[in-house]
């Protein structure tokens, strides 16, 4: 017989505010994540404004995006901001080492990604360069962007165009600076991250979140070294500030790194390891909460999943070092359970970054040319907006039967749920990623009554379904007339491999 499973859900018992930048973006300079994806140049025959792709902004803007990181990434800790600005024929070379070895004509810089940033109503968070920059450099960073107009940096932007000062809200420390971002030792970082921090200044009403460059996976003595860092005796309750929040990374590789295997083709046996391996964030994620919370009790400092998603092999006959990869509906299912584990810590995890936002591994757009298709993922993303900044409500699972399958050593939870509620709706995602069968669910809803409700389904005939120029509606979302009401609450019969969201008025 087919899984089936109960759970409860006290609609009148509000947890943690689940931040909407957990749904936010992160663009690098890499393959064609902003050159061919964002950025087309004015010149170009496909719509822009600034050189901005119209198309790409159109399709982003749906999603609400949040908050977009950049320009890296490993970028990040090779990229001089001044070879970025002023006209463009004027600015220095260079060569993209980290990806590809090619050439970067450094078109796109400061004006142009805090343009972008404006026409997708997403908050800048720009990262800095420790590895390969300097403290003074970094420091006139932020002030030529959000100092004031007589300052020297905010003369020299005036000079540039711009004579307002920019909002910028997230700053990063570097990254990944035990690898990328200098090879350094924990201690070494720790020591350099409050240096650098220092001298990020607040200008004027912009107050900077500063990121300190955090750990890979369960590395958790790494996030050990930083909170002892952040908290200037080393142990004393009250971190003091020179960073407001620390990140970490961490990637769905089933395989390894040398074979991490297709995008599209791929068995069940993959999937259901693939499956594992995006659950595991939340072993990764509950680890540094722990950590923190012996040196910040409080939560002070936020948790920053700043690089997050899916890493397969590069699609046949492209660059290596691109990243270019196709997404199906596994990776979707990736995607909502990712969610589901954020919202679950909303109350020390402040930001998440899918890695990357379009042509990039796990994106939400991929481009060829003139042509935009929106991936399983994007789809994702649209349907848990409900979410953003909403208030976290518990999902009790009570009882359940055949809804756990044995992969390798592991148990997998086939079942995966999170809701939440703001302005007096009710918002319920639900996933079930066995392969084959339906799950039955009873949902037993308490404390608040619930109005009529509105069901959408995200699901396809195969995992492997994906969305291309020939065929762009492969996976994609669909009215959902599985919900019926019960004497509890609701009955929601879930297709096998599907992503489903329930909203209601309370
Ligand atoms: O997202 C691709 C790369 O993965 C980033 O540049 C780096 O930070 C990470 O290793």
């Amino acid at each position: 017989s087919n899984p089936v499973a109960k759970a409860v859900i006290n609609l009148d018992l509000e947890g943690p505010v689940i931040s909407r930048h957990l749904y936010g973006h992160f663009a690098e300079h890499l393959g064609r994540c902003i050159y061919d994806g964002f950025y087309v140049g004015e010149d170009s025959p496909i719509a822009n404004e600034g050189g901005i792709r119209l198309d790409v902004v159109e399709a982003l803007r749906q999603l609400n995006i949040p908050n977009l990181r950049w320009p890296g990434g490993c970028f990040a800790d090779e990229y001089h901001w001044m070879d970025g600005i002023g006209p463009k024929k004027g600015r220095p070379g260079m060569v993209n080492t980290n990806w590809g070895n090619v050439g970067e004509n450094n078109h796109f810089g400061t004006h142009e990604f805090m343009a972008l940033c404006d026409l997708l109503g997403a908050d800048p968070y720009v990262n800095g360069n420790v590895g390969s920059g300097t403290v003074r450099e970094m420091s006139t960073w932020v002030e030529y962007l959000t100092g004031t107009a007589d300052s020297p940096m905010g003369q020299l932007r005036r000079e540039n165009g711009r004579e307002e000062p920019w909002r910028v809200p997230f700053w990063g420390i570097g990254n990944e600076a035990w690898g990328c971002g200098g090879n350094m030792r924990a201690e070494q970082y720790a020591d350099l991250a409050r240096q650098f921090a220092t001298y990020c200044r607040d200008h004027g009403d912009n107050k900077l979140y500063r990121i300190a460059a955090g750990a890979s996976d369960d590395d958790y003595g790494w996030t050990e070294t930083l909170m002892k860092a952040v908290s200037r005796l080393g142990g004393q309750r009250e971190p003091r500030g020179y960073f407001q929040g620390l990140s970490i990374h961490y990637y769905t590789v089933p395989g390894s790194w040398e074979n991490k295997g297709s995008a599209t083709q791929f068995s069940v046996e993959d999937y259901y390891r693939t499956m594992v391996k995006a659950r595991k964030v939340d072993e990764i994620i509950t680890g540094h909460s722990r950590v923190m919370d012996c040196y910040d009790p409080n939560k002070r400092v936020g948790l920053v999943l700043d690089e997050w998603g899916t890493w397969w092999d590069v699609e046949e006959g492209t660059n290596p070092g691109f990243l270019y990869q196709q997404n199906a509906l596994r990776d979707a299912l990736v995607a909502s359970v990712h969610f589901d584990i954020f919202h679950q810590h909303a109350d020390r995890l402040v930001m998440a970054n899918i890695a990357q936002t379009v042509n990039v591994l796990q994106a939400m757009v991929l481009t060829d040319a003139e042509q935009l298709v929106l991936t399983p993922t994007y789809h994702v993303f649209e349907l848990n907006k409900g979410h953003h900044d909403a208030a976290s409500l518990q999902v009790h699972l009570q009882a359940s039967e055949g809804t756990t399958r044995e992969v390798g050593e592991d148990q997998l939870e086939t079942l995966s749920m999170s809701a939440s509620i703001k302005n007096d709706t009710v918002l319920i995602s639900l996933t079930n990623l066995d392969a084959e069968q339906p799950i039955r669910l009873d949902l037993d809803l308490r404390g608040r009554s619930l109005g009529t409700t509105t069901a959408r389904i995200l699901t396809a005939e195969t995992l492997q379904s994906h969305n291309r120029a020939g065929a762009p509606a492969a996976v994609t979302v669909r009215d959902f007339d599985g919900v019926s009401t019960s004497e509890a609450g609701l009955r929601v019969e879930l297709p096998a491999h599907s992503f489903v969201t329930i909203s209601a008025p309370v």
